[in-house]
């Protein structure tokens, strides 16, 4: 007889599921039986990713295209699913952009944007759908920080100050969930290949010439288990783990200088 799979019967909405991170992360939630609810604003690669998911993995598996940045998404993602009799059993806020360049010249709309998404909607969607979760006792939340959220970031510093707040929020909802059956990570990823870089526009920086970056599968694969066995906090890969580690124990005046060197 086959043996049922973890996820069967559940749902995982995962946000920023158009490509990157997000898309490796859908396969392997099919994959383990989990139904998929894709959320991005490009409406073709979702409904194609929601097609060949749920073809590969025999899971039902739907596209909810919408712009996450937008006032109300959160609410909005919420009834779009009960319209459609779907619940939250998984939630993974992946969807993020960077911004490099200077603070001082960004572009105001799209800094507030950075914002509204990658601090506004990851934190509205995870109050959206906690309850539930504590309610079933089981299920969870992966939130996609960086290894950006270990330090500031001259040149990149909403970028990196909203991946401190991820960071700092997922640890001390992870405490406040203990002995609930709900789990809740936060992934700290350092360059991974994928659109991230492009929407940055950080091809030239020379943190990225320095590092070779991570492949979306891998980084996926590691996140996915991490989620799994319920860690508190996973960062990907161990040359990451050393960057980190080092950045822990090197003064801040001194961190802020290497950074700014890296990201200018
Ligand atoms: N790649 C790296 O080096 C790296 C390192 C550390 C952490 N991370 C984090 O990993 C996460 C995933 O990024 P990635 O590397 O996979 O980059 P990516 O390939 O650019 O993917 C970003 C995803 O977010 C979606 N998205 C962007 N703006 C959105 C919005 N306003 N509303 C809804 N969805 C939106 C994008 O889809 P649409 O454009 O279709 O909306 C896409 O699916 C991000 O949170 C990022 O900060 C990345």
């Amino acid at each position: 007889m086959a043996s049922k799979k973890r996820g069967a019967g559940q749902t995982a909405v995962i946000t920023g599921a158009s490509g990157g991170i997000g898309l490796e992360l859908a396969a392997l939630f099919a994959a383990d039986g989990y139904d998929l609810v894709l959320v991005a604003r490009s409406a073709d690669a979702l409904t194609k990713a929601a097609a060949d998911l749920s073809k590969a993995h025999g899971v039902k598996a739907i596209a909810l295209p919408m712009d996450l940045a937008k006032p109300g998404a959160a609410a909005k993602l919420k009834s779009d699913l009960e319209a459609k009799g779907m619940a939250c059993d998984v939630l993974v806020n992946n969807a993020g952009f960077g911004m490099l360049g200077p603070f001082a010249e960004a572009d105001e709309a799209r800094l507030m944007q950075l914002v509204d998404l990658n601090i506004r909607a990851l934190t509205e969607l995870t109050r959206t759908f906690l309850p539930a979760m504590v309610k079933a006792r089981r299920g969870g939340v992966m939130n996609i920080a960086s290894s950006a959220a270990f330090m500031p970031g001259p040149f990149m510093a909403a970028y990196y100050a909203s991946k401190a707040y991820v960071l700092s929020l997922t640890e001390a909802l992870w405490e406040e969930m203990r002995g609930t059956g709900v789990r809740i990570t936060a992934i700290c990823p350092g360059p991974v290949a994928t659109g991230f870089q492009d929407a940055a526009k950080m091809q030239d920086a020379k943190l990225l010439k320095m590092a070779r970056p991570m492949s979306a599968k891998r980084c996926a694969q590691i996140s996915y288990r991490a989620f799994r066995e319920g860690k508190r906090v996973e960062i990907p890969g161990l040359m990451t783990k050393m960057m980190v580690g080092a950045t822990r124990v090197t003064p801040t005046g001194m961190g802020l200088k290497l950074v700014r060197s890296l990201q200018s």
